[in-house]
């Protein structure tokens, strides 16, 4: 008797039935009526912008986290750039970061005219390595940007040793990590200054907007002024004592967060500890759920933290595969579940290649994992069913092109 193999399911890619009729994105906000609502009622006040919601927010935020003060920009990338000032990095000093980042992390050290240096990630968690940091410390060396890659804490432990020892800043980006946890302490209680972001796919959102949390009075004074053109006093402040005078005292940007926005940040804030409940709830729904398909490589979840799950990123087995990553990302999207890649190694872009003539192979740990990367759907709002139809997807993909 002659078996026959069963025929594998036809998949969306090649013409096939998708497993979901609508497209899943990888991350989006949830905004609910009272969030409306809180909008709508700054709308109405007499302020839109450096008004009394950003002190409200700033304050509300820093005590959520556990850092001593908060102090907000209209972007993660303006809060960068606004660390990055306030650390004092100037032309000629460097600062050492992942490769494995959005871009913005290192571009804020080229606003400042310094040197963005990498030093390669450690296999399992996809963060900087403390090993590799250390030997990129120069005389030069000014600041350490550690990533808290999908959410992962970094090795913050290390870090602190190693800036302590060499008298170096760390401006960690925490951009991906609100509500994460290193050895029980909060992510933007730990470093000398920690960014976050509020763009609409992370754990709170303003539309745009960013915050950078610090326990160092200076570092706060100094970022205030910064992301209002260097001037020392603000609007509010000069017309309660009915004062015009104001000096420029540094050259800043206009880098504020609006009255509108940080009403809906006060709000999301509130959601903030449901919201990561959901996406740890979320991540071990992925964890049971893919355990068992060896082609795919689940995020490694170090014991020292907890992470914040702003991505579920898997890697793929390529060697038990007959696709490569480009097709599989191709055979998901097909079948409506929006996975994504999170990233394209900042030195491989055109940009840092010209610049400062990097090339493939300069980062090996960073490079091989982006190859084999693919974010899975990862956001508060996400259903069990949702969650069932990226893993019934996976499976499906997997199945075709298995060796
Ligand atoms: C790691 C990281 N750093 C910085 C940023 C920049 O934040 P924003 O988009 O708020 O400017 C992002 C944004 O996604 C990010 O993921």
């Amino acid at each position: 008797m002659t078996l026959i193999a069963p025929s594998k399911e036809a998949l969306a890619l090649h013409g096939g039935a998708p497993v979901r009729a609508e497209f899943l994105p990888y991350g989006r906000q949830s905004i609910d009526d009272g969030d409306i609502a809180a909008v709508v009622e700054t709308l109405r006040s007499d302020w839109l912008t450096t008004g009394p919601k950003i002190g409200e927010f700033e304050e509300a935020f820093a005590a959520w986290v556990g850092a001593r003060y908060a102090v907000s920009f209209s972007s993660g990338t303006a809060a960068l750039h606004g660390a990055a000032f306030a650390a004092g990095i100037g032309p000629c000093d460097e600062a050492i970061t992942s490769p494995l980042t959005f871009a913005a992390t290192a571009n804020c050290v080229l606003y400042q005219g310094g040197k963005p240096v990498f030093a390669d990630v450690c296999e399992d968690t996809l963060n900087i390595d403390p090993e590799r940091v250390s030997a990129c410390i120069t005389p030069r060396t000014k600041a350490l940007l550690p990533v808290d890659y999908a959410g992962h804490p970094a090795d913050l432990d290390e870090l602190c040793i190693i800036a302590d020892r060499h008298g170096l800043t760390i401006i960690e980006d925490a951009c991906h990590a609100l509500g994460g946890e290193h050895r029980g302490r909060r992510v933007g209680s730990i470093s000398h200054m920690t960014v976050f972001s509020f763009h609409p796919v992370k754990h709170l959102t303003t539309g745009e907007g960013g915050m950078v949390a610090t326990d160092n009075p200076s570092f706060a004074d100094t970022l205030r002024k910064f992301r209002n053109h260097g001037i020392s006093s603000e609007a509010r402040e000069r017309q309660a004592h009915g004062q015009w005078h104001y000096e420029m005292v540094l050259l800043g940007f206009n880098y504020r967060l609006t009255d509108i926005a940080c009403a809906l940040g006060l709000r999301q804030l509130s959601k903030l500890e449901s919201n990561l409940a959901r996406r740890r709830e979320l991540a071990k729904k992925y964890n049971d759920g893919l355990r068992g398909l060896p082609e795919i490589v689940l995020p490694v979840v170090r014991e020292s933290v907890l992470p914040a799950w702003h991505l579920y990123p898997v890697r793929l087995n390529v060697a038990a595969l007959s696709a490569g990553r480009a097709e599989i990302f191709q055979a998901l999207r097909a079948e409506n579940i929006g996975v994504n890649v999170h990233y394209i190694p900042v030195h491989l872009h055109p940009y840092y290649r010209d610049r400062f003539g990097y090339k493939p192979g300069d980062y090996p740990a960073a490079e091989s994992a982006y190859e084999r990367l693919i974010s899975l759907p990862m956001f508060h709002g996400m259903t069990d069913r949702d969650v069932d139809d990226v893993i019934r997807a996976l499976e499906k993909v997997m199945d075709f092109y298995r060796n």
